[in-house]
Formats: structure tokens, C-alpha cells, sequence
């Protein structure tokens, strides 16, 4: 059915450009060489002449989707190029680059080590119901990553090692997959935007953390609550750059409710340049959350760090957890009250 519907388009199309072909013919119809004889290669309507127009030819046809009569798209070729070209180049750049740069800092720096060791004692870092939101979040994400990535560079750089047969079943999978965790995914940046924005106000210890590299550049360890800088960045990278594609997105799965195809264009952008330079970004993340820094992976997999760890590295956080257990711990049999 859908075929035949593309066919009757197509043949609606090629009728309704021959009509405007026709119509505008009689301008440059009369083409004549010099010496006033006809010259039969002159093409009677000059392609640039049509597009300068109206920039946008729509023929007659009768088709209820009055999008099937857009038969000139000059901005396609923009998108087009933008599609096949610039976001590639951007998706390489951004991705290649953040992952050398890891690598150098890994071999420069090395994983950040718990200077004082393990203390024996663990603090609770993120209760359970925080860690499956944030793998849930992440496995849709990576999932929705790896999908994605194979959406703009499955073509060049997959499919002439798997082959067509491959390429198209693994992609026709990968669009299932990246469509339906798209929703969970989107859930997930929501709960984590309400569960950790109290945790994510600028302070005047960010400042002070910054100043001092954060304590990745050289081996200080400035002061932090329960999330640095760096972290909060993470976080609202996470918030903005979620919600951006999340709706960009949702344009593109739902087309042409309240868009047209510009706005699809658009969509589509803003899509692939935020998902591209979301992943680049995730990287450091996931870096750090695991080989870049001793002690940290354990608070998000069994939900505690050892004492020494949220002393060095979240030392204003370990001060308000210790003044937390110390009021909720029984006090000591008290001192008798004086008789009145
Ligand atoms: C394999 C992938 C990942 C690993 C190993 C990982 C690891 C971690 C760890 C260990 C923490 C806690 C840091 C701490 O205790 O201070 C954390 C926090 C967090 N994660 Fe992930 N994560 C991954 C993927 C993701 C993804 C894909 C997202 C979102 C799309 C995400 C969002 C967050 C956020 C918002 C936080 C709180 C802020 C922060 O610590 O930066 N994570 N992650």
C-alpha cells in the first residue's frame, strides 16, 4: 500500500513539474542562437531560474497530503550535505577527540588514587532507587548511542564490512531499539533532574573547585559537597542536553504534527549535533566513573564509598553525613539533672 502510494506521488510529481515546466516555458522558449537560428540544446526553463522562483515549487495534485506536492526542496540539499557531511565531521571530531584526549590524560595522569588508602568505613553514597534510575538512564543511553551513531555512520563505515543483507537487518533492529528506550530514557532524565537538583546549585565551593582544577590538574583536593563542579556540569549537560534531544526527537518519530519540513530540518540538527556532542561528553563521564578515579564506580554499584574516599574528594559532604549520624545517634546516658 505504501508503495503504491510512493509511485502515485512520484507520477503526481513528475505530472505536476512537466505542468510547471510548461508553464514557464514560454519565457525562455524563444532561445536562439546569435545568428537567430533555434538552438536545440538551450534548455528551455534553466533549473537555478525555477528554484529562483519561489524556492520552494509546489505542483497541482489532488492528494489530501499537500506535502506530496512539494516536487522543489532547494533546502534539502543543505540538510542533505549537513546530514552526509558536516555532522559527520562534527560526530568524528567530537568523539575521536574526546577519546584521545582521555587516553593522553589517562597515560599523563593516571587513575586519581585514594591518597590515604581505604579507611574500612563506608558512608552511603546513592540509595538503591538512585542507582536503577541512573543505569537504567545510562543503558538506554548507550543502547540509544550505539543506534544512533549507526544511523549516521552505519553507511560508510558498517555496511561495506557487514555487507547490505547485514547492514539492513542490524538497522532495522537498531530503529526499533532506538525509538521504543527512547521513552525510558526519557523518564530517566526526568527523575534524575527532580532526584538530584537539590544537590546541583551553584555554591561558592564550585568556584574555589574550579579554581583548583577540580583536583584532576595537579593532586589537590578542594572542598565539595555531594557533587562538585564537574559533576554538577554532568548533571546539566545531562537535564538540557536530555531534554533537547528528547523533544528534537520526538519531532522527528512523530512527523509533521505541527511541523513541515523545515522544522523537520531543523529537528534534525539540533538532533544529531546535541547527540553527538552528548556521547563525546559521556565519555569523560564514564571515564571518570570507572579507570579515572580509585573508589568512586562502588557508590553507583553497591551504593557506598569508603570514609576516605568522601573525605578527599567530597570532604564538605563527609562533614554534613558526620553531623548527620552524630544528632541521630543515641545520646549518652546524660548527666543527672540537678534536684530543684
Ligand atoms: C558505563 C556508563 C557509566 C558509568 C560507569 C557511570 C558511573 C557513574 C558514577 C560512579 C557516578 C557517581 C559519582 C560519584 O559518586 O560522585 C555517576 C553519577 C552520575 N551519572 Fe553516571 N555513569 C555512566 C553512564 C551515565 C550516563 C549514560 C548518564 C546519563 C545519560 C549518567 C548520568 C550520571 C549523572 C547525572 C550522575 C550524577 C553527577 C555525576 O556524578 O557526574 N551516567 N555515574
Amino acid at each position: 500500500m505504501a508503495t503504491l502510494l510512493t509511485r502515485i506521488r512520484f507520477v503526481i510529481g513528475a505530472v505536476a513539474l512537466a505542468f510547471v515546466v510548461a508553464c514557464v516555458a514560454p519565457v525562455n522558449a524563444q532561445q536562439r542562437n546569435p545568428d537567430s537560428s533555434v538552438n536545440p540544446t538551450a534548455s528551455a526553463v534553466k533549473e537555478d531560474q525555477l528554484l529562483g522562483e519561489l524556492n520552494r515549487i509546489t505542483g497541482r495534485c489532488t492528494l489530501p497530503d499537500q506535502k506530496a506536492c512539494t516536487i522543489e526542496q532547494p533546502a534539502g540539499r543543505d540538510w542533505r550535505h549537513f546530514h552526509q557531511v558536516t555532522l559527520r565531521w562534527i560526530g568524528g571530531i567530537s568523539i575521536l577527540g574526546m577519546l584521545v584526549l582521555l587516553v593522553v590524560f589517562y597515560l599523563t595522569r593516571g587513575m586519581v588514587r585514594l591518597e590515604a588508602g581505604r579507611s574500612g568505613r563506608v558512608l552511603v553514597r546513592f540509595s538503591a532507587f538512585e542507582r536503577l534510575v541512573h543505569w537504567m538512564t545510562a543503558t538506554c543511553f548507550i543502547i540509544l548511542a550505539i543506534t544512533g551513531l549507526n544511523i549516521t555512520f552505519g553507511k560508510p563505515l558498517l555496511l561495506p564490512l557487514i555487507g547490505p543483507e547485514a547492514f539492513a537487518e542490524w538497522s532495522q533492529w537498531a530503529k526499533y531499539a532506538h525509538n521504543y528506550l527512547s521513552f525510558p530514557f526519557t523518564l530517566g532524565v526526568l527523575v534524575i533532574f527532580l532526584m538530584w537538583i537539590a544537590w546541583n546549585m551553584p555554591t561558592k565551593a564550585d568556584i574555589e573547585w574550579l579554581k583548583e582544577g577540580g583536583g584532576l590538574v595537579g593532586h589537590k583536593h578542594p572542598p565539595a559537597y555531594r557533587f562538585n563542579a564537574g559533576q554538577k556540569m554532568i548533571y546539566w549537560i545531562v537535564v538540557i542536553g536530555g531534554a533537547a534531544v528528547a523533544v528534537s526527537g520526538y519531532l522527528l518519530m512523530f512527523p509533521f504534527y505541527g511541523t513541515n519540513i523545515a522544522d523537520m530540518q531543523v529537528a534534525q540538527i539540533v538532533h544529531g549535533v546535541v547527540a553527538v556532542l552528548f556521547v563525546a561528553i559521556m565519555l569523560a563521564h564514564i571515564y571518570i566513573g570507572t579507570m579515572g578515579m580509585e573508589g568512586a564506580f562502588e557508590g553507583m554499584w553497591d551504593g557506598t564509598v569508603d570514609a576516605n574516599w568522601a573525605k578527599e574528594h567530597h570532604s564538605l559532604w563527609a562533614e554534613q553525613e558526620a553531623a548527620k549520624a552524630q544528632a541521630a545517634a543515641p545520646q549518652p546516658a546524660g548527666r543527672m539533672q540537678a534536684a530543684e
